[in-house]
C-alpha cells in the first residue's frame, strides 16, 4: 500500500486501502490516466490507453499520431487539441492561452502539507507531480494523496507562476478524474432552506452535467458533492464514485461525457466570476477534493467519507467525545424573552438530563428581531439586566453549562457598526445593496473587518463562561465588490471570502479550544467538509418535523456522519410544516445525532418531563454509536413508506435500528432486513426479550409491529451475547 514509480515504464501506483489509481507519463510526457477502481496487481497498465479515430482527431505539432484528446488526461487543457472542458485556464502574458503541461519531476511525502489557509484532510502519504509548460513556464503541481484505512484519494492542484512575468487565470479547478465509461448515473445532493441535500439523480450525458453554487457558500440548493454511479448500483452493490470538496464557497463540479463513450469529473472553485492574478513567484492553492470508490454500493461509500472525516477532519478533540446535550431558546421564544424568562426555562429541564443551555438570537445591541444589531457583539441590557452573567448563573446554578449565538460574518444597517463602519458591509460604492434577512454582509476579504470580529467575538468569549457557541450565517453574498482590491482584481472576491471565514475561524473557534462551536446557516445551508473541519456538528435544517428530518437526515449522510448532524425535538404543531408528530418519535428521529430541546419547556407537563427524562437516559446510553459507528442506510425515505438507520459499533457488538413509518396502513406487513451485524455472533434484542444470531436477524427480518398510526418509530438494540 502507499504509492510506488515504476521508472522503466513511468508507471505510478497509488494504492489507498482496496483502490488502485494508476498513471503513466507517456512518450511525450504528458501525465496520462490508466486506471483508478478496486486493488489490482503493479503491472504495466499501457494497453489500457484509448486510441481514438485517429483521423478525427487534431494532431500535436510536430507528432504524426499523437492527439491529445486521444488520452484519458490527469490534466486537462487548452489550445491542445483537447476538446474537452479543460481543467484551467490561463491566460499568458503574450495574450495567448496555450498551455501545455509537461511532466518535470515528482517527490513522494510522507506526510501531506498542509494548505495555506484552508482546511483539509490530515495525514496520508502523498505524491507531488510537477508539470510546467517549457514555454510560459505556467506549472501546476498535481497532489495525490493516499490512505491505508481508507478507499479514498485526495486530490488538489497548485498553479505556479515559475516565470518573470504576470499571468492571470479564468479556471483553476482542484482536479480530473477520466471516466472510462459515460453510462454512470449522478447523484448529487440539492434543496433549499428547510429541505437540504434531498438526493436527486441525473444521467450522465454526452456533453456537460454541472451542479455549482454561485452564492459564496457552500449552500442549500446543491451540496459540493457529486457521485457517479454505475445503473445497477444500490446501498450494497455495485460502482459508486464519490467526490466531496472541502470548501465553502462557490464551487463546480462537472462532468462531461464524450462522444467515444468516455469522460472526465473536474471541479473546484467555481470559474463564475472568477479571474487570479499570479505575479512572478506566486501561486495559487486550490481546495481538496475527496474522491471515495467503493465497489459495494452507496453504503460503503457513504462509511468511507464517515471514517476519514471523523479520524482526518473533524477536530479531534471533540470528534469522540460526548456531545452537549442542550435546550435551545429559539423556537421557544423566539425574540421575545427576558432574563426571567430564561431562568424560568433553565429550572424547568432541571433534572431531565439537558447538560447545556443555549441563548440563541436577541441576546446583544438592541436586538428585538432581525431588522438590528448584527456586528453590535455587546449584550443588550435593557432586556437581559445584570447581563449574560446573570443568566449564565442561573444555568449553572441549574446543573448546566452555557451556550451563546452568534453570527459573526453579518451586519445589519440599523446597528452601530454599521453608523460607523458602513464601508465594512460588501457592497459597491454609489451602489444600495440587496439585503436579506434584513441584513447585509461584512467584508472578510478585509483583514481590518476581520479583526473587528474576531476581537468583538472573543471579546464576549473571555468575559462569560461560554461552553458551547452557536455560529450562524442566515443570507447569501450579494453586491460582490470589495475595497481590498484593485478594479482588476474583484473577480478573486468569491474565493477571498473563503479564505476570509477561514482565517476568521481559525482565530475564533481554534483560539478558544476548550468551547465546542457548531455551525449553522439558516438551518444546514452551509454543511460542507470545511465547515465539518471546525465545526464538529452543524445544525442539519430549521425544519425540524420529524418525518422532514428523515429525509433530511438520509440525504446528508450520504456524505456526512451522523455525528455531524445536530438534531433537536422542538414543539407540535411543527413551526415550519404544522405536521404533528408524537414525543417519543419527534426524540427517536432527533437523537440519531447530536441531540438536544428546542421549546419551551415551562409548558412540558410532569408526564412530559418523565418521558423527556427516561429519552435523555436512553440516548446517553447509545452516544458511542452517535458518535463512532457504521451507518447502514436500511430504508430509504426518498423511495419507500419507511426510514430505517442501523448503527453498528466497530467491533459489531452493539448496534440500534431506528425504523420509522410514514403513513399508517392497516393491511400491510412489513418486515425490516438489519445489516452490518456479524452473522456469526449471537445478539440479545432488548426490546423482544429475544436472542438470535446476526445471520437471522439480518436475512429472515424483523417486524417492527408499528403502533397503528402515522409519523410512528420502533428502536431495537442488539448486544452480542459471548
Ligand atoms: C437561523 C438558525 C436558527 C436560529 C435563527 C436565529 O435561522 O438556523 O436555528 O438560530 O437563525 O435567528
Amino acid at each position: 500500500m502507499g504509492i510506488y514509480f515504476n521508472a522503466e515504464n513511468k508507471h505510478f501506483y497509488l494504492e489507498s486501502k482496496d483502490v488502485s489509481y494508476i498513471f503513466r507519463i507517456n512518450r511525450i510526457g504528458f501525465a496520462e490516466h490508466l486506471y483508478f477502481g478496486r486493488r489490482i496487481g503493479r503491472e504495466n497498465m499501457e494497453y489500457m490507453q484509448s486510441i481514438g479515430a485517429g483521423s478525427t482527431y487534431t494532431q500535436m505539432p510536430n507528432e504524426r499520431n499523437q492527439c491529445y484528446h486521444y488520452y484519458n488526461p490527469e490534466i486537462c487543457f487548452y489550445g491542445t487539441g483537447d476538446f474537452r472542458e479543460p481543467t484551467l485556464m490561463v491566460n499568458n502574458p503574450a495574450g495567448d492561452r496555450l498551455v501545455r503541461l509537461h511532466y518535470i519531476g515528482h517527490e513522494i511525502l510522507t506526510e501531506k502539507p498542509k494548505i495555506t489557509g484552508m482546511p483539509s484532510l490530515s495525514g496520508g502519504r502523498t505524491l507531488i507531480l510537477h508539470l510546467e509548460d517549457e514555454i510560459s513556464h505556467f506549472a501546476a503541481d498535481l497532489y495525490y494523496t493516499v490512505y491505508e484505512e481508507y478507499p479514498v484519494i485526495a486530490r488538489r492542484i497548485v498553479y505556479k507562476n515559475n516565470s518573470t512575468d504576470n499571468f492571470t487565470l479564468d479556471r483553476a479547478y482542484s482536479f480530473n478524474l477520466p471516466l472510462i465509461r459515460s453510462d454512470y448515473k449522478l447523484l448529487s445532493l440539492q434543496g433549499s432552506w428547510g429541505f437540504e441535500r434531498a438526493i436527486q439523480y441525473t444521467d450522465m450525458q454526452k456533453g456537460v452535467v454541472s451542479i455549482d453554487t454561485k452564492r459564496c457558500t457552500s449552500s442549500a440548493t446543491l451540496n459540493p458533492f457529486i457521485a457517479a454511479v454505475s445503473p445497477d448500483t444500490t446501498e450494497e452493490s455495485g460502482k459508486a464514485i464519490g467526490i466531496n470538496l472541502i470548501y465553502s464557497s462557490s464551487y463546480i463540479l462537472k462532468v462531461e461525457g464524450s462522444s467515444d463513450g468516455k469522460g472526465n469529473i473536474m471541479g473546484g472553485i467555481n470559474d463564475f466570476d472568477f479571474e487570479w492574478h499570479l505575479s512572478p513567484g506566486e501561486q495559487l492553492e486550490t481546495p481538496e477534493a475527496v474522491i471515495v470508490y467503493s465497489n459495494e454500493g452507496l453504503g460503503k461509500m457513504s462509511r468511507a467519507f464517515h471514517d476519514i472525516y471523523r479520524d482526518k477532519l473533524i477536530n479531534p478533540r471533540f470528534v469522540n467525545k460526548d456531545r452537549p446535550i442542550v435546550i435551545n431558546n429559539w423556537e421557544g421564544t423566539y425574540f421575545n424573552f427576558n432574563t426571567q424568562k430564561l431562568i424560568e426555562m433553565a429550572k424547568a429541564v432541571n433534572g431531565l438530563g439537558i447538560d447545556t443551555f443555549v441563548l440563541d438570537d436577541g441576546w446583544f445591541g438592541h436586538r428585538d428581531d432581525d431588522s438590528s444589531s448584527l456586528g453590535d457583539w455587546f449584550v443588550y441590557e435593557e432586556k437581559l439586566p445584570g447581563g449574560l452573567k446573570t443568566v449564565i448563573d442561573a444555568v449553572h446554578e441549574n446543573g448546566m453549562r452555557f451556550g451563546l449565538w452568534f453570527e459573526p460574518e453579518m451586519i445589519s444597517e440599523n446597528s452601530e457598526l454599521f453608523r460607523a463602519h458602513p464601508d465594512y458591509a460588501i457592497g459597491v460604492p454609489g451602489r444600495d445593496r440587496c439585503k436579506s434577512r434584513r441584513q447585509y454582509m461584512l467584508d472578510l476579504t478585509r483583514s481590518d473587518v476581520r479583526d473587528y470580529i474576531v476581537n468583538t467575538v472573543n471579546k464576549v468569549i473571555c468575559e462569560n463562561e461560554i461552553d458551547y457557541v452557536k455560529w450562524d450565517y442566515n443570507r447569501n453574498v450579494t453586491d460582490n465588490y470589495t475595497l481590498s482590491l484593485p478594479k482588476k482584481r474583484q473577480k478573486e472576491f468569491a474565493h477571498r471570502y473563503a479564505l476570509g471565514l477561514y482565517d476568521i475561524c481559525e482565530r475564533i473557534v481554534n483560539g478558544n479550544p476548550d468551547i465546542i462551536f457548531e455551525g449553522c446557516a439558516g438551518g444546514g445551508a452551509r454543511f460542507d467538509p470545511a465547515m465539518l473541519y471546525y465545526f464538529p456538528q452543524i445544525w442539519t435544517s430549521d425544519d425540524t418535523d420529524a418525518e422532514e428530518r428523515t429525509k433530511i437526515q438520509y440525504g446528508s449522510s450520504i456524505c456526512y456522519p451522523v455525528s455531524s448532524m445536530s438534531c433537536h425535538v422542538s414543539a407540535v404543531p411543527n413551526h415550519q410544516t404544522r405536521r404533528s408528530c408524537d414525543m417519543q418519535t419527534r426524540a427517536d428521529i432527533a437523537h440519531l445525532g447530536p441531540t438536544g430541546y428546542e421549546l419551551d419547556p415551562t409548558l412540558f407537563t410532569d408526564e412530559d418531563k418523565e418521558l423527556v427524562k427516561a429519552q435523555i437516559k436512553a440516548y446517553k446510553e447509545d452516544r458511542e454509536l452517535i458518535l463512532d459507528s457504521d451507518l447502514y442506510r436500511v430504508e430509504n425515505p426518498f423511495e419507500s413508506n419507511y426510514f430505517a438507520f442501523m448503527l453498528v459499533s466497530k467491533d459489531k457488538s452493539k448496534a440500534k435500528l431506528t425504523c420509522y413509518r410514514r403513513m399508517n396502513s392497516k393491511d400491510e406487513i412489513k418486515f425490516i432486513y438489519p445489516r452490518g451485524l456479524d452473522p456469526d455472533k449471537k445478539y440479545y434484542i432488548p426490546e423482544r426479550n429475544q436472542t438470535l444470531m446476526g445471520s437471522t436477524i439480518m436475512y429472515a427480518g424483523l417486524q417492527p409491529y408499528f403502533s397503528p398510526r402515522d409519523f410512528v418509530t420502533r428502536v431495537f438494540h442488539f448486544e452480542e451475547i459471548k
